[in-house]
Protein backbone atom coordinates (compact mmCIF):
# COMPACT_ATOMS: atom_id res chain seq x y z
CA UNK A 1 0.00 0.00 0.00
CA UNK A 2 1.76 3.71 -1.04
CA UNK A 3 1.11 6.12 1.64
CA UNK A 4 0.57 9.58 -0.24
CA UNK A 5 2.80 12.45 1.38
CA UNK A 6 -0.20 14.26 1.67
CA UNK A 7 -1.86 11.67 4.23
CA UNK A 8 1.41 11.39 6.05
CA UNK A 9 1.27 15.50 6.49
CA UNK A 10 -2.54 15.02 7.83
CA UNK A 11 -2.14 12.00 9.94
CA UNK A 12 1.43 13.73 11.67
CA UNK A 13 -1.07 16.93 11.96
CA UNK A 14 -4.23 15.01 13.59
CA UNK A 15 -1.47 13.26 16.10
CA UNK A 16 -0.02 16.18 16.84
CA UNK A 17 -3.71 17.76 17.91
CA UNK A 18 -4.94 14.72 19.83
CA UNK A 19 -0.94 15.66 21.46
CA UNK A 20 -1.88 18.85 22.30
CA UNK A 21 -5.49 18.33 23.69
CA UNK A 22 -3.77 15.46 26.10
CA UNK A 23 -1.26 17.94 26.98
CA UNK A 24 -3.90 21.09 27.27
CA UNK A 25 -6.35 18.27 29.68
CA UNK A 26 -2.77 17.24 31.72
CA UNK A 27 -2.39 20.90 32.45
CA UNK A 28 -5.45 21.20 33.76
CA UNK A 29 -5.50 18.51 35.77
CA UNK A 30 -2.04 18.23 37.01
CA UNK A 31 -1.12 22.02 37.56
CA UNK A 32 -4.22 23.50 38.05
CA UNK A 33 -5.99 20.88 40.36
CA UNK A 34 -9.57 21.09 37.85
CA UNK A 35 -11.50 18.30 38.06
CA UNK A 36 -15.32 17.23 38.41
CA UNK A 37 -16.90 17.09 41.52
CA UNK A 38 -15.72 13.99 43.53
CA UNK A 39 -17.75 11.00 45.58
CA UNK A 40 -17.30 13.60 48.95
CA UNK A 41 -19.26 16.10 46.97
CA UNK A 42 -21.95 13.25 46.10
CA UNK A 43 -25.86 13.46 47.95
CA UNK A 44 -29.22 11.84 47.17
CA UNK A 45 -31.24 14.65 45.30
CA UNK A 46 -34.86 12.43 47.25
CA UNK A 47 -33.31 13.58 50.64
CA UNK A 48 -31.48 16.54 50.27
CA UNK A 49 -34.26 18.54 51.38
CA UNK A 50 -34.45 16.89 54.97
CA UNK A 51 -31.12 16.65 55.79
CA UNK A 52 -28.25 19.42 57.07
CA UNK A 53 -26.92 21.69 55.22
CA UNK A 54 -29.50 22.00 52.50
CA UNK A 55 -32.24 21.06 54.94
CA UNK A 56 -32.05 25.01 55.64
CA UNK A 57 -30.88 26.40 52.48
CA UNK A 58 -29.63 30.20 53.36
CA UNK A 59 -26.97 32.34 53.80
CA UNK A 60 -24.43 32.39 56.58
CA UNK A 61 -21.68 34.42 57.94
CA UNK A 62 -18.91 32.84 58.27
CA UNK A 63 -16.03 35.17 59.26
CA UNK A 64 -15.57 38.81 58.51
CA UNK A 65 -17.08 39.72 55.25
CA UNK A 66 -17.27 36.27 54.64
CA UNK A 67 -20.46 34.18 53.65
CA UNK A 68 -21.36 30.69 52.19
CA UNK A 69 -24.56 30.04 50.75
CA UNK A 70 -26.68 26.79 50.64
CA UNK A 71 -28.19 27.00 47.42
CA UNK A 72 -31.16 24.28 46.01
CA UNK A 73 -32.35 24.60 42.55
CA UNK A 74 -35.68 22.62 41.40
CA UNK A 75 -38.27 23.30 38.40
CA UNK A 76 -38.31 26.20 38.47
CA UNK A 77 -37.09 28.34 41.09
CA UNK A 78 -33.94 28.81 43.44
CA UNK A 79 -34.12 28.77 47.07
CA UNK A 80 -33.27 31.19 48.49
CA UNK A 81 -33.87 33.23 45.39
CA UNK A 82 -32.60 36.29 46.94
CA UNK A 83 -29.40 36.73 48.93
CA UNK A 84 -28.41 40.01 50.84
CA UNK A 85 -24.34 40.72 51.56
CA UNK A 86 -23.12 44.24 52.44
CA UNK A 87 -20.00 44.98 49.95
CA UNK A 88 -17.19 43.66 49.49
CA UNK A 89 -18.11 40.34 50.91
CA UNK A 90 -16.84 37.16 49.43
CA UNK A 91 -19.82 34.26 48.92
CA UNK A 92 -19.18 30.29 48.16
CA UNK A 93 -21.69 29.27 46.84
CA UNK A 94 -22.97 25.42 47.48
CA UNK A 95 -25.58 24.40 45.50
CA UNK A 96 -27.05 21.38 44.17
CA UNK A 97 -30.17 20.20 42.64
CA UNK A 98 -33.48 18.64 43.35
CA UNK A 99 -34.63 17.12 40.22
CA UNK A 100 -32.97 18.22 36.56
CA UNK A 101 -29.92 19.46 35.55
CA UNK A 102 -30.21 23.10 36.35
CA UNK A 103 -27.23 26.21 36.05
CA UNK A 104 -26.51 29.16 37.98
CA UNK A 105 -24.57 31.64 36.55
CA UNK A 106 -24.39 35.71 38.74
CA UNK A 107 -23.99 38.07 36.32
CA UNK A 108 -21.55 40.83 36.29
CA UNK A 109 -19.43 38.10 38.17
CA UNK A 110 -17.75 35.09 36.38
CA UNK A 111 -19.40 32.06 39.12
CA UNK A 112 -21.10 29.82 36.70
CA UNK A 113 -22.05 26.31 37.88
CA UNK A 114 -23.88 23.22 37.10
CA UNK A 115 -26.23 22.23 39.26
CA UNK A 116 -26.68 18.45 38.44
CA UNK A 117 -28.94 16.08 40.61
CA UNK A 118 -27.12 14.12 43.44
CA UNK A 119 -23.57 15.83 43.31
CA UNK A 120 -22.90 19.47 45.21
CA UNK A 121 -21.43 22.36 43.25
CA UNK A 122 -19.54 24.76 45.02
CA UNK A 123 -18.01 27.93 43.65
CA UNK A 124 -16.91 32.11 45.32
CA UNK A 125 -17.05 34.85 44.10
CA UNK A 126 -16.50 38.45 45.48
CA UNK A 127 -19.29 41.48 45.48
CA UNK A 128 -17.51 44.45 45.79
CA UNK A 129 -19.84 46.71 43.93
CA UNK A 130 -23.69 47.60 45.40
CA UNK A 131 -26.10 46.74 43.44
CA UNK A 132 -28.52 43.79 42.29
CA UNK A 133 -26.79 41.03 40.56
CA UNK A 134 -29.22 38.46 38.47
CA UNK A 135 -28.26 34.82 38.81
CA UNK A 136 -30.33 32.64 36.17
CA UNK A 137 -30.35 28.83 35.06
CA UNK A 138 -28.67 28.78 31.96
CA UNK A 139 -29.56 24.63 31.21
CA UNK A 140 -32.47 24.46 29.51
CA UNK A 141 -34.80 22.48 32.30
CA UNK A 142 -38.33 22.45 31.38
CA UNK A 143 -41.58 24.59 30.14
CA UNK A 144 -41.00 27.81 32.73
CA UNK A 145 -36.53 27.41 32.43
CA UNK A 146 -36.71 31.14 31.63
CA UNK A 147 -38.35 32.10 34.98
CA UNK A 148 -36.06 30.62 36.40
CA UNK A 149 -33.81 33.55 38.83
CA UNK A 150 -32.97 35.42 41.67
CA UNK A 151 -30.83 37.92 42.73
CA UNK A 152 -28.08 38.89 44.89
CA UNK A 153 -28.57 42.25 46.55
CA UNK A 154 -25.48 44.21 47.35
CA UNK A 155 -26.36 46.60 50.57
CA UNK A 156 -23.70 50.02 50.85
CA UNK A 157 -21.22 49.21 53.72
CA UNK A 158 -23.00 51.05 57.07
CU1 LIG B 1 -33.48 25.40 35.64
CU2 LIG B 1 -33.34 26.08 33.37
Amino acid sequence: MRVDLYEKVWIALSLLMLLGFLGAISVSVFVHGISLPGAEQRIDPKTVVNEPPFATPGIRETGPGEYEVYLLSMVWSFVPNEIRVPAGARVTFHATSRDVTHGFTIHGTNLNLMLIPGLVATGTATFNKPGEYLFICHEYCGLAHQTMAGKVIVEEKS
